[in-house]
Formats: C-alpha cells, structure tokens, sequence
C-alpha cells in the first residue's frame, strides 16, 4: 500500500501532465501552499522554462520556487491567470474547500480570485461529504481576536488562537502578520453563506472556506489511480 506522501507525489506527477495539456508554453500559474503542492513544484522543476512564471501564495513557496528556477511574479502585477492549483484540508462534493491549514489562506484566495479554473490536487483523506471536521482557520487583524471568538462560539464553534507548534507560548503569525482562530464544532453544509457571513465581520482578513474560489477540477487518487472530477456550475449548492 502507498504512503500518504506516496500518494501526494502520485497525484503531482498527474497534475503535471494535466497544466501541460491545459497551458500553451509562456503561461503563468497560480500556486498554492503545503506539502502536495511542495510535492507539485518538484516535480514541475525540469519543466520550468515552459512558463513565464508562477504567481505564489506564500513565502515558502515563493522560496521553493526560486530555489528550483521558477520565476516568481507579484499578485499585483498579473491581471488574471489560466490556472491555480492548491491543495486542501478537506473537499466536498461540490468542490467546496476549507483551506488553511498551513496558514497561507487568504493569500490562496487572493490568487485563487485571480484564475479562471482552481485545479485541487489531493489524498483521499480530504474527501468529506460536509465540510467542518477539520477545524476552520479564519485569519484575523490580532485587535479584533477575542471580539471574532466570541461570534463565532455564538454560532456553535470552539475556538482555539493558532500557536507556533514548536513553541506552543507563541502565537503562530501568518505573512500578513496576522493571527489565526481554528474553530471546530461546525457543520458547515452551507459553506457559500457561511463564508459570505464572516466575510462581513470587521477584523476577519479571510475564512478558510473556499466556495466562493471553490474548485473546478479535483485530481485524486482512489485504489492508487489518479480520478479527475470536474465540478459543475451549480458547484456551490
Ligand atoms: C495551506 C493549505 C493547504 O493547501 C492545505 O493545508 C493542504 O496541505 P497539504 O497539501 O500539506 O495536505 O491550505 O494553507
């Protein structure tokens, strides 16, 4: 049986064959952030000259971009990109993602807006019928932490302030130098409105739902073979 990292490798090695079908040479792409993605930059490495560049969605990717020969180009100086392609914490049918779980959210989002299609490349451990088991990371301005936390406990959830795993007496800080609330305890079987109610919450820089960048396309392998599913229009319902 494949290791879960075996399986992440599996499911980059298809996603590079899927962006060199869908991408004329001289593109850009959009990049997401964790370990499938770090996965996905490996093995795209020997076809790096084939893009223009890649717009990033953390500083760790951005790093491993650079260190592999990517050219790496500022959200602000693209008006749209062809593609984006991420991981995720957890998918469900719809293409509905919560997001977030290394911490780069709502710089995922924001490149994210900038594509016309989101291909989500994971295991099929993310594969939920609802989302809501993995705790929700919503990213907040640190002044306005405790007044989110109480809104969101008023809603069901339990809230815990993200802390630095090895040093667990430091607040985690993302690249916007913001802090994050996990919250579990919710069901989240309307993640559209969900995600339009905390987007109103004065102090919440973004919530780790991805509906409204929901995705188009889901690589995944089941019994070790890479599926594609393409997400219809109605994907948000
Ligand atoms: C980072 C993310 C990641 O896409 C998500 O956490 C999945 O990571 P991994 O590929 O390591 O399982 O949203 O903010």
């Amino acid at each position: 049986m494949m290791t879960q990292d075996e399986l992440k490798q599996l499911v980059a090695k298809a996603a590079v064959q899927e962006i060199l079908n869908l991408l004329p040479p001289q593109s850009l792409i959009g990049m997401g952030t964790g370990s499938t993605v770090n996965f996905l930059i490996d093995e795209l490495q020997a076809h790096a000259s084939y893009f223009q560049g890649v717009v990033s969605s953390s500083d760790k990717t951005t790093q491993r971009l650079q260190d592999r020969g990517f050219k790496v180009f500022d959200a602000n100086q693209v008006q749209s990109l062809p593609l984006y392609i991420d991981g995720a914490d957890e998918i469900d049918p719809h293409g509905n993602m919560i997001k977030g779980g290394g911490g780069a959210l709502t710089r995922e989002k924001i490149v994210a807006s900038l594509a016309d299609h989101f291909i989500c490349i994971c295991d099929a451990s993310k594969l939920v019928s609802v989302l809501g088991l993995f705790p929700l990371p919503v990213e907040v301005i640190p002044m306005a932490s405790a007044q989110i936390q109480r809104f969101l406990e008023s809603i069901g959830g339990k809230v815990e302030l993200r802390k630095v795993k090895s040093d667990l007496k430091q607040n985690f800080v993302t690249d916007n130098q913001a802090w994050i609330l996990d919250v579990t305890g919710l069901v989240i079987d309307q993640p559209l409105e969900l995600e339009t109610e905390l987007n109103q919450i004065p102090g919440v820089i973004c919530s780790g739902i991805f509906a409204m960048q929901s995705a188009d396309t889901l690589l995944v392998p089941i019994d070790e073979k890479v599926q594609t599913v393409h997400f219809g229009k109605d994907k948000n319902n």
